[in-house]
């Protein structure tokens, strides 16, 4: 996997310091609270194993998964493959992301959580790469900003491969050139 990697942006280290450190605010954040997760399938899985760890507030956990139609994709076409297990409504929900890119996904996943009526929506996500945003977000906690490189890695995947990768490194144009 390694060969594939042109330049590695956050190696072991530095995502366990920022994991860390993302545990720390948001622990702080929501102290004498109970935090309900929502992990958006399947690039987030990694990071929510981490970050769950890394908070002292007691967390539950559901997932969800959507589907969106074809890239680019036309605003807001998205649609619910996996919806959650539970219901939100009252309870303090942060939706953890593994990476936001144009915004879409999180724009209609707030738009539809927001219907449930939570206590609180908040969001989370390892990667923000504002670069290609279309729709403008808050995102309360960030693990690191990134330019417009195409990063694999830390559960974020290139045709569903990389996710494995320990780290979160700047895939090489020639591999993404193979397919386009
Ligand atoms: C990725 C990522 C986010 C979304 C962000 O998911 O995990 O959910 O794209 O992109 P956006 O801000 O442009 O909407 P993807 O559709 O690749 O599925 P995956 O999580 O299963 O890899």
């Amino acid at each position: 996997m390694y060969e594939d990697v042109e330049e590695i942006l956050l190696d072991e280290d530095a995502i366990r310091s920022e994991v860390a450190r993302m545990g720390r605010e948001i622990s702080k954040d929501y102290a004498d609270r109970r935090l309900h997760l929502i992990a958006v399938l399947k690039g987030s899985v990694v990071f929510l194993s981490d970050l769950m760890r890394a908070l002292t507030v007691p967390v539950t956990a559901d997932f969800i998964s959507i589907s969106s139609y074809g890239t680019p994709t036309p605003a807001g076409v998205v649609s619910i493959r996996k919806d959650l297990d539970e219901p939100i409504e009252g309870r303090d929900v942060l939706v953890v992301e593994g990476i936001i890119d144009t915004g879409l996904t999180l724009s209609y996943l707030l738009r539809n959580f927001r219907t449930r009526n939570p206590a609180s929506l908040k969001v989370c996500a390892f990667i923000n790469k504002r670069a290609q945003r279309i729709i403008d977000l808050t995102v309360e906690y960030v693990g690191r900003e990134i330019g417009e490189q195409f990063v694999v890695g830390y559960g974020l995947d290139y045709r569903q491969r990389y996710r494995n990768l320990p780290v979160i490194g700047v895939l090489k144009p020639s591999i993404l050139d193979r397919h386009t």
